[in-house]
């Protein structure tokens, strides 16, 4: 059967056959161009989703469907922060000592191929830049999740390649765990992670100083922790992340977990409108004020108070 385009060439010929000017040369360069067309429109079917960027296959998420946003949600203000913090703050942080009401979101154990980006939706509602450790294992799975929440501004750490406790292994496995991490998040998203969190918060003093000094990443723990994991009902986690958080605090949960995911509208909603502001960790820890600054600043804002 003739292909459309074959079809035009020939109708564009025979108009131009018409034509007593037209040479056979003229004829051959017609059907040469045709052919060419052609061929190009046959043997360009299009590649499958993501293959040209992803070297690791993955599977579609069919099943996932955008919920509809119901009615208006309070809104992050921009803010156009830094995110190169500096090497000589320290090697490991729960916390981070600043002046405004900055506050991180941290997720962890991602990506899920249907929790991942269902926040992704009510972060992006609500224009609020979150952390991402994810496991990289999870990353060479689902590397197009990955790429979405780098898209979208979020900040990927490492939470190393199988979530082994890493306190209970050598240095070369800690090396390997967080070397393969990394580069499963390179190779999906093509960022380098500028922090990690260790897997059930335990590692060693000097596993953490090797992973500075080598990826140059600061380990970071956190100073709320809403123990979403087991999974105490949505209004419990919103109302421990309400009552946990102050100015400067790193928030813990889980994105693995949907009852976390169902807690996110009310625990974020609720942070904005007590005035907190959200930024990813890298930001959060470029905030840092050095501890003289600090002081003086308590001070400054307790005196009325006394
Ligand atoms: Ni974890």
């Amino acid at each position: 059967m003739q292909s459309p385009i074959e079809k035009l060439g020939s109708n564009i010929i025979t108009t131009l056959g018409n034509d007593d000017g037209l040479s056979a040369l003229s004829r051959r360069g017609f059907l040469a161009m045709t052919a060419t067309l052609a061929s190009c429109s046959a043997a360009a079917p299009l590649p499958p989703q993501g293959s040209a960027a992803a070297p690791v296959k993955t599977k579609p998420n069919t099943a996932y469907r955008t919920p509809p946003v119901q009615g208006p949600v309070p809104r992050n203000p921009d803010g156009n922060h830094s995110s190169n913090f500096s090497k000589d703050g320290g090697i490991t942080y729960s916390r981070v000592l600043v002046s405004g009401n900055y506050v991180a979101m941290t997720f962890d154990d991602g990506p899920h191929p249907q929790n991942t980006p269902r926040l992704l939706d009510m972060l992006r509602a609500r224009n609020i830049k979150a952390t991402f450790y994810v496991i990289g294992r999870s990353v060479d799975l689902y590397p197009n999740v990955v790429r979405r929440t780098v898209a979208e501004g979020h900040e990927i750490g490492n939470h190393t390649h199988t979530h082994r406790l890493l306190s209970k292994l050598g240095m070369d496995d800690v090396r390997q765990e967080i070397s393969r991490c990394r580069d499963a998040i390179v190779r999906a998203a093509g960022v380098q992670p500028r922090t990690m969190r260790p897997p059930y918060g335990g590692m060693l003093q000097t596993q953490r100083e090797m992973v500075f000094k080598e990826f140059g990443n600061p380990c970071i723990l956190w100073s709320v922790d809403p123990l979403d994991w087991k999974r105490p009902g949505p209004g419990v986690v919103s109302s421990r992340i309400l009552s946990g958080t102050t100015a400067g605090s790193i928030i813990l949960a889980h994105d693995l977990h949907s009852q976390t995911v169902d807690a996110m509208p009310a625990a974020m909603d609720g942070l904005l409108k007590r005035g907190f502001r959200f930024v990813t960790v890298s930001q959060l820890l470029a905030m840092k004020m050095d501890s003289a600054a600090a002081t003086a600043q308590t001070s400054d804002a307790a005196a009325p108070a006394h």
